[in-house]
């Protein structure tokens, strides 16, 4: 029923297991100060409606955004609907934390909740219900299913997740869920913003932040969700990792006790002693093989990361 290619597993393997790590690490150590959990929830609150909308088509930027946010402006030029889109996806993130919890089993009801509150005063004859004819996406390989069908289809698909009859792991049900939701496209609007929401919940309740899709990787985003289409989730996969291991990380560096060392491969690589060149660490880099991290132009990853991959390597060799 749902095509999906499993091939990309044992490539990915090794990187499950740092995030699996890496979430452990996070929920084995002293817990965090209050105050400063809260600034990170806070700070990836607004990264998460910038970014999220931002991939939708708002221009409002993230400063801006964090402006319309703690400090309840208005920005010049911007429109009514432009500020309605960000306060509409900062209480859809504070309803999804108000019914999240370790047990939470997903819900069409509250798929359905999370789409009306971003549509909320913008189309409020489409919010929370499930669209009644045809749509279009622009520039993807195929066409979403009758509206007739959608219904059923999400039904199913929730099946398909709370049952797991693949036996996947969070990550890879979180990414198929993801992909399957808006290939069925379930709204005129919004599919978009529902799902990056909504795919947290199943991150969530096991304990990961949230992933974050960036704005600069949508032409990514939109490559892997059209090989997606295909039943080719490789670059799905690796998106959604990368995600979700850059929020890891923003935990992990906060805690008092951190011993990450991370460097721009520019950096690394240019050191007198350094053992290989910036295209190969690079590559290792943006195909997830070594624990790494994009900010802005440029990759980060620590010695220890390249190390640890080569020794694995000579292992299994
Ligand atoms: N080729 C594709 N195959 C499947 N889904 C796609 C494809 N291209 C885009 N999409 C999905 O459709 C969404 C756009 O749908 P829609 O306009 O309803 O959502 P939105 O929230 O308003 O906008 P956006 O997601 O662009 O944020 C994209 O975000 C993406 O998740
Ligand atoms: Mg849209």
């Amino acid at each position: 029923m749902w095509n999906i290619d499993m091939t990309y597993r044992e490539e990915f393997q090794e990187v499950f297991d740092r995030l699996y790590e890496k979430k452990q690490l996070l929920q084995s150590s002293r817990p965090l100060p209050t105050m400063a959990l809260n600034k990170i929830r806070e700070s990836l609150s607004i990264e998460w409606t910038y970014n999220s909308n931002s991939i939708e088509g708002n221009t409002l930027s993230l400063r801006e955004t964090q402006m319309v946010l703690q400090e309840g402006i208005t920005v010049k030029g911007k429109s009514l609907r432009e500020h309605f889109e960000t306060h509409n996806h900062d209480k859809a993130i504070d309803y999804l934390f108000s019914i999240l919890n370790d047990n939470y089993i997903l819900r069409s009801i509250d798929i359905l909740s999370l789409h009306g509150l971003v549509l909320r005063s913008i189309e409020d004859e489409f919010a929370g219900r499930l669209r009644n004819g045809g749509v279009r996406i622009t520039g993807a390989n195929f066409v979403p299913p009758n509206a007739n069908k959608v219904s059923d289809l999400v039904d199913e698909l929730i099946q398909f997740i709370n049952t797991n009859p693949l036996q996947l792991n969070d990550i890879e049900l979180a990414t198929v869920f993801h992909h399957k939701l808006v290939w069925i496209h379930p709204f005129f609007d919004g599919n978009g913003r529902t799902v990056r929401l909504s795919m947290n919940l199943l991150l969530m309740r096991c304990g990961f932040p949230p992933a974050i899709i960036l704005k600069n990787d949508r032409k990514k985003y939109y490559e892997a969700l059209n090989q997606a289409n295909n039943g080719n989730y490789q670059k799905m996969i690796l998106l959604m990792c990368q995600a979700l291991e850059r929020t890891l990380n923003i935990y992990l560096n906060a805690m008092p006790d951190n011993d990450n060392d991370y460097q721009k491969i520019s950096d690394i690589v240019s050191e007198p002693d350094a053992l290989y060149g910036q295209e190969y660490i690079s590559l290792l880099a943006r195909t997830g093989k070594i624990d790494a991290y994009k900010e802005g132009r440029n990759w980060y990853t620590s010695k220890l990361a390249i190390e640890n991959y080569m020794a694995n390597r000579k292992r299994k060799r």
